[in-house]
């Protein structure tokens, strides 16, 4: 018997089947149909579409990358081809695949979130939407609505109301106090699912010049750098939450899969590691697949939360 008969990869993320708990991360896989020449689309359990907005977006000065001692920055300025392109020219060829899309939605003010969505909704071929909440709004003095619990519930809750159709899941910021209050904020307000978490606001200097390596002098850090943190607020959410989550931050091996589903991670988001390995999160998917196979563990969802049966 092979592997691959033996092993139930499949999840549930609320109303949301995957094929397996794999799916690579918003902003780091471009629209997906960028790399079908290289993965098969197939075989992953879904792919969240770079960040969309009302209005397409050039994004922020270059340089836009830049590497860092186990991770990188980015301060991309989330550039992207605006939802009514995404709709016309990226989702017929998308939807063709059998994986779950998963519509990474931002914007500046509660009406731009809920503009995406209503445009979205006519649309066929997304399985759900994904909430990036990491973003300033301008109408309160350009504070993050990831960062307050009021400002979350507002965003969310107008999502909620926006999003008839579809599961909404919402992607956490990890600059927070206390991200279990966060999320019961997001749970509260109608989400799904919880995404947990983007990037880490940093600096990169140039020593000799004294200047930054971004344009945007700040960027995101991403990458195994942030990987102990995020497993932290993924604990940290699954204490405080019902609602499943998806762990993102620095997974690049299957140990590395294993230990968010350890702490609580329902399926799991590939980053960063695509930019080093294109193939990576497939490549994920089958090691999953041949490790559970080998430890005689026949489905995902025998070890999810592991470490509350260890330590409570
Ligand atoms: C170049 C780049 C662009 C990103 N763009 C987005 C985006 O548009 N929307 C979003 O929610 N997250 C975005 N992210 C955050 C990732 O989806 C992910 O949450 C983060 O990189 C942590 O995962 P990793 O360590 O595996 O990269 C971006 C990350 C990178 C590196």
């Amino acid at each position: 018997m092979t592997s691959a008969v033996a092993v139930d990869l499949t999840v549930q993320v609320g109303a949301v089947r995957l094929r397996n708990p794999i799916l690579v991360a918003s902003g780091t896989f471009g629209y997906g149909v960028e790399f079908a020449h290289l993965v098969d689309l197939n075989r992953l359990g879904g792919i969240v579409v770079k960040g969309l907005s009302r209005e397409p977006m050039e994004g922020a000065p270059a340089p836009r990358l830049c590497e860092t001692p186990a991770g990188m920055l980015n301060a991309v300025g989330l550039q992207n081809i605006g939802v009514r392109a995404f709709v016309a020219e990226k989702l017929p060829v998308l939807r063709k695949y059998d994986t779950a899309i998963i519509a990474n939605v931002f914007g500046y003010c509660v009406d731009d979130y809920v503009e995406v969505i209503r445009i979205l909704e006519d649309a066929e071929g997304v399985a759900a939407y994904e909430l990036n909440i990491s973003c300033p709004n301008v109408k309160r003095g350009g504070m993050q609505f990831g960062g307050d619990s009021s400002l979350v519930a507002e965003v969310v809750g107008a999502a909620r109301k926006a999003a008839a159709k579809r599961p909404l899941w919402v992607k956490l910021s990890p600059m927070v106090a206390d991200i279990g209050l966060i999320a019961k904020a997001a749970e509260g307000a109608g989400a799904d699912a919880l995404t947990v978490a983007n990037t880490y606001p940093s600096m990169a200097i140039d020593p000799w010049s004294g200047k930054s390596r971004l344009g945007n002098q700040t960027g995101g850090l991403s990458g195994p750098s942030i990987k102990p943190i995020t497993l932290r607020l993924v604990w940290e959410t699954a204490k405080a939450v019902k609602s499943p989550i998806i762990g993102v931050g620095g997974i690049e091996t299957v140990e590395d899969v294993l230990e968010y589903v350890a702490v609580g991670a329902t399926a799991v988001q590939v980053g960063t590691a695509s930019f080093t390995d294109p193939t990576v999160s497939q490549r994920l998917v089958e090691g999953l697949e041949r490790a559970l196979f080998r430890a005689k563990t026949f489905t995902i969802n025998q070890i999810r939360g592991k470490v509350f049966a260890d330590f409570g």
